[in-house]
């Protein structure tokens, strides 16, 4: 007979082979084992609803039968074959169809390394060097990007903070920090360096945080001025917002965007789109060999992933998706609202009704800062209680998800009115 290991023992193992007992990424005391709809169980069996979603790319829920279609009619025909193929070439088309910026796509692996080629691209494209991000923005874990992540203690802006060992002094020396909806000091960081960056890569909802109405269009209006390349991260938010993204619902189309997550399924897939002018420097026969970027990926376009993400984004399409998609997450915020009101606890609920979270403070959350400066230690007792009570999420985000039930809805209740009892001790 099969022997059954216990969750304990996985975790052994891992702490045994892995670095910090883990692949990095979410608490090493979770090993997740499979999952159905809404669902995943871990080693030991207990269930929980999941509003982790894979970090973002499970919206339709886990083994949504139509995408495990569409792979297992995929896989004997073959996993990966380096060269063009079909159904990453669709997929590709579909992209296009369904972002505003998008002219032309290359295909990568992960979300990471689509921001690390935009920023690439962008000093190609300008012959500049400089690249503006913004404190607590996330796009993967190139040197640039590890630049004021997660600081912890605040310099003074524009400096950058390295979040990572192991980066040259130079990548700091070439990064602009900027503060997320500030537009008074981006505009007057601009006078100083505008003509010196070469792109600015921007999460159009930052983490959590929506971008100030108009403060996306001054970003676009600022980036025209100095010619400067915009880069919408839509990691996240593309595919999820709306179809076309975060730059169809605000209604700012940038010159590049980064994709990933939600296109490839739940298989290894990202991509970067725009401007065909930007996009050409990826062709040496259009730029010539000094303004070429050389870019290849084994497993880009990846045909597995390829048609798991069609499927996906066909799903999306049919009529009334995204009208669930947001009633879930709106009804998910009316019950964080209603239980943490009821017993007065100071809190913000900050996001998009796809993708937010409870941030406890009684102050306007703009920026990274002021997630900082909330009540960190109420939001993880508070995760804590509701991982117990069968809620799995991030310790920073709450996704909703296509999959969700009426049993979900009730049970997350539940688990709500036990985490803010909790709180009150
Ligand atoms: C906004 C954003 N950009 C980039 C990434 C990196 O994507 P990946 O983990 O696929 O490298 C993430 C991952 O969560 C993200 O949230």
């Amino acid at each position: 007979m099969e022997k059954i290991h216990t969750q304990s023992e996985w975790i052994e193992r891992a702490k045994a082979t892995l670095p910090a007992g883990g692949f990095g990424n979410f608490d090493l005391n979770l090993i997740i084992r499979n999952g159905k709809g809404s669902r995943v169980w871990d080693e030991d069996g207990t269930e929980y609803i999941d509003y982790l979603i894979g970090s973002g790319p499970m919206l339709l829920g886990h083994g949504h039968p139509e995408v495990l279609e569409a792979v297992l009619e995929q896989l004997p025909k073959g996993m990966t074959f380096f060269t063009n193929n079909a159904a990453g070439i669709e997929l590709a088309e579909d992209i296009i169809e369904a972002v505003p910026c998008a002219e032309h796509l290359r295909f990568l692996s992960s979300g990471g390394e689509a921001d690390m080629y935009a920023i690439r691209l962008a000093r190609a494209f300008t012959g500049r060097d400089k690249i503006l991000k913004f404190e607590g923005g996330y796009h993967g874990m190139s040197a640039e990007a590890q630049m004021s992540l997660a600081p912890t203690t605040m310099s003074n802006f524009p400096q950058a903070i390295p979040d990572s060992a192991g980066i040259p002094e130079a990548v700091r020396n070439e990064m602009l920090i900027a503060p997320f909806n500030d537009l008074d000091f981006l505009r007057s960081l601009l006078v100083e360096h505008g003509h010196e960056i070469a792109g600015l890569i921007i999460e159009p909802l930052q983490r959590i945080i929506p971008p100030e109405p108009g403060y996306l269009e001054a970003v676009r209006t600022e980036c025209d001025k100095y010619g400067i390349v915009l880069i919408f991260d839509e990691v996240v938010t593309g595919f999820r917002f709306s179809y076309g993204g975060a730059q169809e619902t605000y209604g700012i189309t940038p010159d590049l965007c980064t994709l990933g997550k939600v296109i490839g399924g739940g298989f290894p897939l990202a991509a970067i789109v725009g401007r065909k002018d930007i996009m050409a420097h990826f062709d040496k026969s259009a730029v010539g060999s000094d303004e070429w970027l050389m870019m290849l990926g084994t497993l880009s376009g990846n045909p597995i992933a390829a048609v798991a993400g069609m499927k996906t984004m066909e799903i999306l399409r049919r009529d009334g998706a995204y009208k669930t998609l947001n009633a879930n997450g709106e009804r998910l915020i009316a019950m964080f609202t209603k239980h943490l009101s009821a017993h007065d606890i100071a809190h913000k609920i900050v996001g998009h009704p796809t993708l937010f979270d409870v941030v406890f403070t009684d102050k306007t959350v703009r920026d990274y800062r002021h997630v900082q400066q909330s009540d960190t230690m109420r939001n993880a007792t508070f995760n804590t209680i509701l991982r117990n009570e069968g809620i799995l999420k991030s310790p920073g985000k709450t996704y909703a998800s296509l999959a969700l039930t009426e049993d979900d809805f009730q049970q997350t209740d539940h688990a709500i009115t036990a985490a803010v009892r909790g709180l009150l001790g």
